[in-house]
């Protein structure tokens, strides 16, 4: 078991179980035939449709949020780490159940820092990959993608951890996102862009060529970006101009 109990009945994590790495051509990586969401509005709906396509049974969610209800009448809706711990407590062995973050919008260091939690508690990180996407040979995904329906990712990509290439998004040639990025549906970056950790491009927003956007910024809805973008700061229109900056992040937060 990947995890144990103290005396006093929280929940402690040993090693955890090595995560299976995504390989070319695969739809959802790994062994897990269940899988939970941790978030549970827009982005669960989307990754559900797909994941039980790929005959992965949707078993619980986790939501932060108060009084939220479950997207599914058959699926369980746990509150938090308190919920989680529960849910925990009864299952035989976690290491059988997978787990994809569902926290979208300009949340990626959530969804980076939820993932070690569950990753921690032996739970099993998946990729997942829509049928209808096009993810070249040689791109390399790390643990917990999601690239949905129609996103392309060009030859010789690599993605961090915890990207979300949305709906019909694209990554070019030679891209570079880090860690818990997020392309909004039909954003695309055109070749050789990289993205720094936990930025978030808009939806319909393009990249030029060469372009590189810092860590923790935003790019607005349907900007033009044609130059460099300093981390932690907000840019919309076209010519895309800074509107606006964000509270970088304090890096100790992105490890609790
Ligand atoms: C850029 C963005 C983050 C700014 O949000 P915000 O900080 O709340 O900014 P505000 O709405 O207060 O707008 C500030 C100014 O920027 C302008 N602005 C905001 N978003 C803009 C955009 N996408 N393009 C052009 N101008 C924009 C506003 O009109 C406003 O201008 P004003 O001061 O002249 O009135 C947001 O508007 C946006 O585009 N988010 C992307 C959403 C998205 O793609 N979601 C996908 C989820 S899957």
């Amino acid at each position: 078991m990947p995890w144990s109990r103290t005396t006093g009945g929280s929940l402690t994590a040993r090693a955890a179980t090595p995560a299976v790495p995504w390989r070319r051509g695969e739809r959802v990586n790994g062994r897990a035939r269940r899988v939970v969401f941790w978030g549970a509005t827009g982005q669960a709906k989307v990754l559900r449709e797909f994941v039980a396509a790929r005959g992965v049974t949707l078993v619980a969610l986790f939501d932060d949020t108060e009084e939220l209800a479950s997207p599914f009448p058959d699926v369980p809706i746990y509150r938090g780490r308190e919920g989680f711990a529960r849910w925990l407590a009864e299952v035989g062995d976690p290491s059988e159940v997978g787990f994809l973050v569902a926290i979208g919008g300009e949340h990626g260091a959530a969804r980076v820092r939820i993932h070690r939690f569950l990753e921690d508690h032996g739970l099993e990180p998946l990729t997942a990959v829509h049928p209808s996407a096009f993810v070249a040979d040689n791109a390399r995904l790390g643990p917990g993608c999601q690239i949905l329906a129609h996103a392309v990712v060009a030859v010789e990509c690599e993605l961090g951890r915890d990207c979300i290439v949305n709906t019909a998004a694209s990554v070019d040639h030679e891209g570079r996102l880090g860690d818990g990025v997020h392309l909004a549906p039909g954003a695309r970056l055109a070749g050789c862009v990289s993205v720094g950790d936990y930025a978030m491009v808009g939806a319909g927003a393009i990249v030029l060529p060469r372009t590189r956007i810092g860590e923790g910024a935003v790019i607005g809805a349907g900007a033009v970006v044609l130059r460099d973008v300093e981390a932690w700061t907000v840019v919309a229109g076209n010519p895309a101009r800074l509107i606006g900056s964000r509270e970088p992040l304090n890096p100790r937060a992105a490890e609790e």
